[in-house]
């Protein structure tokens, strides 16, 4: 076939021109609901809108580039996303000298490149589960965390900036080709946004806090030609994930101080977050002398030839990959050789990623083999293992991205599984070994297919299959006497004193912090390091890791933006009417009853509240605490009710505040005085300061009548009557 723009003859399959890089796909993206529709058409078979103008950049709806999962998710919840504080990465794209460009190729042409740039940036922003938030002229604005929030939404930006960039250079090289110069430069800025509302086009306002999108801008406005240059928040984020430069501080118009900037120049080499901690320095394991002693257990049964797999489930941070880490390194230490498959974050939508990383495991790639000696390796050591693996070859190759037909589908093959249950099966059945899958609520699905074939595989061989993974994903391939399961349950008391201990230090002044952070941070290792690492970087606390002391006194603990950002994750992954009971209750308080909970939520009698209260419960949100004589419930985790908390609007916090002390009066009619304070602490909460005096006095006056009646005992009167 021809290309219709510079006439080159393409391959057959090719998407793209192979010459000037313009798409060869005869379709046009419906501008109301992202269907594809035959080029030619005039009207959206799907849902009728006029075509007339989706193929042209004259009027660009974000709609028409974004993956049409990615519309309904935020369109079907998007009153439970509208009025949120959100941690995000902002990426602002513009192509460089647009207007020298734009008159040198003329309008019709300069249209067709400018179509061709949009097309690539869209497509490594939502690869990345970005939304493009505005198009501004000869460039976009995208948004990474909001307005459905990512806990690694920095990483997701520079990924997208990144693999756009790469198709930008192609791009750029096809054009030079013809004498044009084409370049486009990048900025990313990372912090805190509130979403308002959420137009039909995607297009969502919001307002930045403090200057996080000016920034970006500015930051995109500052690099050179062809390259992406991040602010420092952005870069503590990313640091080690990627490669990046330190280009120096720069100063900005409406910023006091000078702002460090870096240059994005590749991958680094850190894979997850725990690498990262190990650059900082790995804390002192605490604990977990008994999970290790289990692990040791069925790792004995798995070599004595019956091949054995283990689930290791628990609340994000609480210690899963620490504890899997921990004990591969002890079976490399008695020779038992492991191969390890990390899933990182963005990884769920990336088909056959942790397949292809096992693959390369077992081949023993490393990360710069070329395609030609990978593609040698591959072949050798299969016709080694079977000569019947011959022709398993090209799969083999197309699974590490290197097969000639460059089809990546989204599920495995049954080709692919049959590959897999040989290979798996000659690879361990005279050996004994360790698969360890790590963060695998992460996985593609592809990869979790064959997982699958791999765990049903692995009885009868002398291989462990280790994996862990959070409580919300639920692997197909769990169950069967060969499957064990350990619940990691967050630190004890004793022992999270111990972690706070070795990375605070003793001294003297931490006594009050250390009690506060232990309260707060529930036994969750992650969350201990991340507060202790932001009160240090905020300069609350002086000297070195293990050995602080307080630099002035604390009155709030400020809530680390990481934490945030994967606590309102996990929300966002909530239904709306779940997350809708969730903030309520975080307003009501940590501890709360299921009657007062009803009341506030406006629900009534309704099978909705108790469906989405069976939700949170199930999804281990809250807690029973008791059932009689009312059903109390308290969020399972203190900082969960925090950041559903501060994440709402001021406003409609008030609403909420004010409904509680309104079912507070009416369920605790019988007993007002004894919930008085509380009472007058919602209503001050809400803005009713009339109100909330109120019923400070009559609190005031219950504790004075308290202390009469006290008193009063002694000279045997009658105590006071309850002063409701
Ligand atoms: N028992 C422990 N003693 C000391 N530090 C720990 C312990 N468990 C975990 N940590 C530290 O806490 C942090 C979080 O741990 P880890 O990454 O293992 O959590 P995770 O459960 O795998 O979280 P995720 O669900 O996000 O993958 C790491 O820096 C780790 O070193
Ligand atoms: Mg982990």
């Amino acid at each position: 076939m021809r290309c219709p723009h510079c006439r080159h003859e393409t391959r057959e399959r090719a998407r793209f021109c192979g010459a000037c890089g313009a798409s060869l796909e005869s379709s046009v993206t419906c501008p109301r609901c992202a269907a594809i529709n035959p080029r030619g058409q005039r009207f959206c078979d799907a849902c009728g809108e006029s075509l007339s103008s989706a193929g042209g950049a004259s009027e660009r709806d974000a709609r028409a580039y974004t993956p049409r999962y990615l519309v309904e998710r935020i369109l079907t919840t998007r009153s439970a996303l509208e009025g949120e504080r959100k941690q995000v990465s902002v990426l602002f794209a513009d192509v460089v000298d647009s207007m020298r460009l734009a008159e040198r190729l003329g309008a019709e042409e300069w249209h067709r490149v400018l179509d061709r740039v949009f097309e690539i940036l869209c497509a490594g922003i939502h690869r990345f589960e970005g939304t493009i938030n505005q198009f501004t002229g000869d460039g976009v604005m995208a948004l990474f965390g909001a307005p459905v929030a990512h806990e690694d939404h920095a990483q997701r930006a520079c990924h997208a900036a990144l693999s756009a960039m790469n198709e930008l250079h192609a791009y750029a090289g096809a054009l030079r080709a013809r004498g044009l110069e084409l370049s486009v430069r990048m900025g990313i800025n990372s912090g805190e946004v509130v979403v308002g509302k959420i137009g039909d086009d995607l297009r969502m306002d919001y307002t930045a806090q403090g200057h996080c999108v000016g920034l970006a801008a500015r930051m995109e406005q500052l690099a050179a030609p062809g390259t992406v240059l991040l602010t420092e928040s952005t870069a503590q984020l990313v640091e080690g994930f990627f490669a990046l430069a330190d280009v120096g501080p720069r100063s900005m118009k409406g910023v006091s101080a000078e702002i460090r900037t870096f240059e994005l120049r590749g991958i680094g080499p850190r894979r997850t977050r725990l690498d990262g901690s190990a650059l900082r320095g790995l804390s002192r394991l605490i604990g977990r002398e008994t999970e290790l002693t289990w692990l040791d257990g069925i790792l004995a049964r798995s070599i004595a030839s019956n091949g054995q797999v283990v689930g290791v489930i628990g609340e994000a941070g609480v210690g899963k990959s620490r504890l899997c880490l921990e004990f591969i390194q002890r079976c490399r230490a008695r020779g038992v050789p492991v191969h390890e498959v990390h899933c990182p974050s963005h990884g769920a939508t990336v088909p056959w990623l942790a397949i292809r990383e096992l693959m390369r495991g077992y081949f023993g790639l490393a990360p710069d083999t070329s395609a030609d000696s990978i593609r040698r390796t591959v072949e050798q050591q299969l016709l080694a293992l079977d000569a019947g693996f011959a022709s398993s070859v090209p799969l083999v190759l197309e699974i590490l991205g290197i097969g000639d037909s460059g089809q990546r589908p989204e599920r495995a093959t049954p080709q692919a599984a049959t590959f897999m249950r040989r290979f798996f099966r000659l690879q361990s059945m005279s050996r004994p070994g360790v698969l360890f899958l790590d963060d695998a609520h992460w996985i593609d699905r592809a990869s979790d297919e064959l997982v699958q074939v791999i765990a049903a595989s692995v009885r009868g061989t002398q291989t462990l299959l280790l994996a862990n993974f959070r409580p919300e994903y639920r692997p197909a391939w769990i169950g069967g006497s060969h499957y064990h399961q350990l619940a990691l349950s967050p630190l004890g008391e004793e022992a999270s004193r111990e972690l706070l201990r070795d990375l605070l230090g003793s001294d003297g002044s931490l006594d009050e912090l250390s009690a506060r952070i232990l309260e707060r941070t529930g036994g969750s290792p992650f969350f201990t390091e991340e507060v202790v690492t932001a009160l240090a970087a905020s300069g609350s606390l002086l000297g070195e890791r293990g050995a602080y002391r307080l630099a002035t006194p604390i009155e709030t603990l400020a809530l680390p933006a990481t934490v945030q950002a994967l606590l309102t994750a996990r929300i966002d992954r909530l239904g709306e009417r779940a997350k809708d009971l969730l903030q309520v209750a975080a307003v009501i308080g940590k501890q709360f009853d299921e009657p007062v909970l009803r009341e506030v939520s406006g629900l009534g009698d309704g099978q909705d509240f108790d469906a989405a209260l069976g939700v949170l419960q199930d999804e281990e949100f809250f807690r029973l605490v008791t059932l009689s004589p009312k059903p109390e419930y308290t969020f399972k985790h203190p900082l969960v009710c925090e950041v559903a908390y501060l994440s709402q609007l001021g406003e409609r916090r008030a609403q909420v505040h004010a409904a509680v002390a309104t079912a507070l009066e009416k369920l605790r009619s019988d007993r007002l005085g004894e919930y008085a304070s509380l009472i007058a602490h919602h209503w001050e909460a809400s803005g009713m300061r009339f109100e909330a005096a109120r019923w400070k006095r009559r609190a005031a006056l219950r504790v004075a009548n308290i202390k009469v009646g006290v008193r009063g005992v002694g000279r045997r009167r009658a105590p006071p009557p309850e002063n409701g």
